[in-house]
């Protein structure tokens, strides 16, 4: 299928039209921001690390039931995906106490969370993506509660099956943002990506607290060695 005009692009991908409305082209970027934009760069290979880490993933929870936007990968840094309807929330889910949170309740890095802590953010640059509650959620009608009920149960079951799968991997999933979107036939479905950019994942073998940093806080806290931890967890997840 090839890409016709350009409909959005992003800090991380840029979306194109096909020839079939119902399908679009993902193109993966190299280009990295951190702290809403502030902080800019490029991270080599991570548009091909990002969209191929997404698609075995997307496969997994494809085959344990979970609904996705993914539909084939015609290149490695490029992805066709059914059109969706996004519904302006992340959804972040944390196993382990880290980043924002840390920061805003005092919590110490790295504290499981049992039950994992599932926050939704309003997904907009412009104020900052803010922490909202269930209550402004409907008061914004960014959702209904049937939505937010039914978003909330197929994250849980996303965290279950990503956390085992990772552990498989020897990797920590700490937490990570996604998103969900509605399909042309009112489904909810899971859309963006899963990639380092987007989770926290610690080498579980490692006990360095820098060095057992397999993703995208290497960038925001200049830690170094970015492409290669982006790679190595690839090659973990290919392999498993
Ligand atoms: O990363 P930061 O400390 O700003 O925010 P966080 O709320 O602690 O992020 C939780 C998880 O969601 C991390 O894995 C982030 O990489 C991910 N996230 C994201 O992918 N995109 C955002 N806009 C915000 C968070």
């Amino acid at each position: 299928m090839t890409a016709l005009q350009k409909l959005y692009e992003g800090k991380a991908k840029i979306l194109y039209a096909t020839a079939d409305p119902t399908i679009l082209l993902a193109c993966y970027k190299d280009d990295a921001t951190a702290f809403n934009a502030q902080k800019r760069g490029t991270i080599a290979g991570k548009g091909r690390i990002n969209c191929t880490m997404s698609e075995h993933l997307f496969r997994k929870l494809e085959a344990a039931g979970v609904p996705t936007h993914f539909v084939d990968c015609p290149a490695p840094n490029e992805m066709h995906v059914r059109a969706l309807t996004i519904v302006p929330l992340e959804v972040i889910v944390r196993n382990f106490a880290a980043g924002s949170l840390c920061k805003q309740t005092g919590i110490a890095l790295g504290t499981p969370l049992d039950p994992p802590l599932i926050e939704f953010c309003y997904k907009n640059d412009e104020f900052g993506d803010p922490l909202v509650t269930e209550g402004r959620i409907y008061a914004m009608k960014l959702a209904t509660p049937a939505q937010v009920r039914e978003i909330t149960e197929l994250t849980q079951r996303i965290n279950e099956i990503l956390r085992d799968f990772f552990q498989q991997c020897d990797i920590i999933l700490v937490d990570f943002k996604i998103e969900f979107g509605i399909d042309s036939g009112g489904r909810i479905v899971l859309g963006d990506e899963i990639s380092p950019d987007t989770c926290r994942l610690w080498d579980a073998k490692e006990t360095d607290p820098i060095a057992r940093v397999l993703d995208k806080d290497r960038f925001r806290q200049d830690l170094g060695n970015v492409e290669g931890a982006y790679q190595r967890v690839l090659e973990k997840v290919l392999a498993n």
